[in-house]
């Protein structure tokens, strides 16, 4: 299974999602961003006496289709590994493969003006992929770091009433400061003790576990 986690836009949560959800699903993780986060977090989690995630130095078009055959070729056998990729906040052509090749696209996303105009500029990668590669992507809408209070999210709501090749996720994650000091010691928010990010990133889980089990099934 590949996920990858995607957004031109900077700062949306989609390293620290990467490595969370990385560590809960014991899945690799393939670093494409420049600024190299997962590396360093992964790094913090070894100089805390954590069992290492794999994070993979694959760079290259070509490596990442390599990656996604012989997934397919495996596919429901053990040999299928999981794949989490962290594309970095611009736009490339190894990220656009990144999409391309995904099972499940999660892109993290708030409520705030300027992400939804982030959206938009999103859409039109997403499009272009979807002209040049004849493939129907369903990018899923992942509401992050908003505020524990908002209640209703009409304006990411209305971007995907009208455009449909985007699904919102059920699961909200909320702005919470144990996402972050997690990674101050590169601890997984599924290694800590019960708290609300804990039952919300658990909530996401399951639903992506349910996502990918649908797509399977249209395949
Ligand atoms: N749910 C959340 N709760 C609290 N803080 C969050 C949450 N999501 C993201 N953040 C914080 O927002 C900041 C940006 O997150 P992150 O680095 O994961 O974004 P990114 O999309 O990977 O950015 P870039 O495009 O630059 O790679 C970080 O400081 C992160 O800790
Ligand atoms: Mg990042």
């Amino acid at each position: 299974m590949i996920i990858t986690i995607a957004h031109t836009k900077g700062g949306v949560g989609k390293s620290l999602i990467s490595f969370h959800l990385a560590v809960a699903m014991g899945a690799a993780v393939i670093d494409l961003d420049f600024q190299r986060t997962i590396i360093i977090n992964n790094e913090m989690r070894v100089n805390n006496g954590k069992r290492s995630i794999a994070v993979l130095q694959t760079k290259t078009m070509q490596d990442l289709i390599k990656l996604r055959n012989h997934n397919i070729k495996n596919t429901g056998t053990d040999k299928e590994k999981n794949f989490i990729i962290d594309v970095g906040g611009f736009d490339s052509d190894v990220n656009r493969v990144a999409i391309a090749i995904a099972d499940l696209i999660i892109v993290p996303a708030n409520d705030k003006t300027n992400d939804i105009i982030g959206l938009h500029q999103f859409k039109q990668i997403i499009e272009e992929i979807e002209e040049s590669t004849n493939l129907k992507l369903q990018p899923m809408l992942l509401i992050n770091n908003v505020s524990p209070m908002t209640k209703d999210f009409i304006s990411l709501e209305t971007f995907v009433e009208r455009n449909k090749n985007f699904k919102l996720l059920k699961s909200i994650l909320r702005t919470r400061a144990d996402y972050y000091k997690a990674l101050e010691t590169g601890t997984g928010i599924t290694e800590l003790k019960e708290s609300k990010a804990k039952k919300e990133f658990k909530k996401f889980i399951k639903e992506v576990k349910k996502e990918v089990k649908n797509g399977q099934k249209k395949d």
